[in-house]
């Protein structure tokens, strides 16, 4: 009789414990806790016959009849306790469709950055960065631009230490010329990065710099305080104005289409001898004039030239034995050129209304 029941709490155990994952309502746990636990249940009858048995099979039998009690108790309270958490439509319906995840992209800019990353690492040049923070001396004294100099009215500038500050730490007039050269700001472009890797290495140089620059201008549809550029150079033996030409026009093609016209106007950088500011003719009114183009038929894309040889002394190179160009473009105004929008501010509202059109 005894190892007869002991057979069955064995079997209500298997059948239970392995029923209580196919649960899927909380109405269908009740069910089931009624049919192994209730009153009527065989496990409950067995636990109420103890009493008819001899003494020692009463201990054995109603310890492992008692065990199972508690052991379908948990477990059924574990599966209450997860179909309470499970949301109810896949507890309902599991062949309805999932919620389709946001999935992110490239902000416009960084997809003009990485194709012009592309086009120049093609060709040879590499990719370097330059701090954000910069002093006098490599945002303007090194690119041939002293103080004083009305070329610096050019970049209106957000100083990190006032005048009067570099004044009283130094106490001579040589500490203080020194102090002004390392005046903190934030870079008005990527040309002082020309000057730090020239510093460093000894031509061929061939590199690009993309990053961010900062002007102390009011912002309205075409300028904002924060901006990127990309800054090109490449110093050798017998570099002319043809390679500054001839690689621009490769690389804007490719970067903004094969069938792209461009045009080279005379310009002024205190940097570069001779200076030219390069347009693309504007693709909505092929150069007749138009709204995008604010009736110039043409649209500015970057300031360029051949490195000024005062540039190449202050780093210590030979400007009779060597010659560079070097160009600086805006990618957020090419951005704005190849997805057609007219307020440079959208790039940086992160608007996801705005930025989720890139996808
Ligand atoms: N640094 C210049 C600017 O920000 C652009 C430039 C770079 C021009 C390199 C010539 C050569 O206006």
């Amino acid at each position: 009789m005894s190892s007869d029941q002991k057979k069955r709490i064995a079997e209500i155990r298997a059948q239970a414990l392995d029923l209580t994952d196919t649960i899927k309502t909380l109405s269908e746990l009740g069910e089931f806790r009624v049919r192994f636990l209730g009153r009527k249940s065989e496990l409950t009858s067995i636990l109420r016959s103890l009493k008819d048995l001899p003494e020692e099979e009463r201990r054995e039998v109603g310890k492992a009849a008692n065990t199972l009690y508690r052991e379908i108790e948990e477990a059924l309270d574990f599966r209450e306790k997860s179909l309470e958490s499970m949301p109810s439509e896949l507890t309902l319906d599991v062949t309805r469709p999932g919620i389709r995840p946001r999935i992110g992209a490239a902000h416009p800019t960084t997809k003009i950055l990485e194709s012009f990353e592309e086009v120049f690492t093609s060709m040879g040049f590499e990719v370097v960065e330059g701090p954000e923070v910069e002093t006098d001396y490599y945002n303007f004294e090194a690119l041939n631009i002293p103080k004083g100099h009305p070329a610096r009215d050019m970049w209106d500038t957000f100083y990190l230490e006032s005048p009067e500050a570099i004044q009283d730490k130094a106490q001579s007039s040589e500490l203080r010329a020194q102090g002004e050269k390392e005046r903190l700001l934030l870079r008005t472009h990527t040309s002082p990065v020309q000057v730090r890797v020239m510093e460093q290495r000894k031509p061929p140089i061939r590199i690009i710099v993309p990053g961010r620059v900062y002007r102390h201008e009011n912002e309205d549809a075409t300028h904002s305080a924060m901006f990127y550029q990309v800054e090109g150079l490449l110093v050798d033996e017998g570099i002319t104005f043809a390679h500054l030409k001839a690689t621009l026009m490769y690389a804007f093609r490719l970067i903004l289409g094969e069938d792209r016209i461009f045009r080279f106007r005379p310009s002024f950088f205190p940097f570069t001898e001779p200076s030219a500011e390069v347009d693309v003719r504007c693709e909505y009114c092929e150069g007749t004039g138009c709204e995008t183009c604010r009736g110039k038929g043409w649209l500015e894309l970057l300031g360029a030239g051949m490195v000024h040889p005062n540039v190449l002394k202050k780093v210590g190179y030979d400007p009779d034995t060597v010659s560079g160009f070097a160009f600086g473009a805006g990618p957020d105004r090419i951005a704005m050129k190849k997805y057609g929008f007219t307020d440079i501010r959208m790039l940086y509202k992160n608007d996801l209304r705005f930025l989720s059109q890139f996808i």
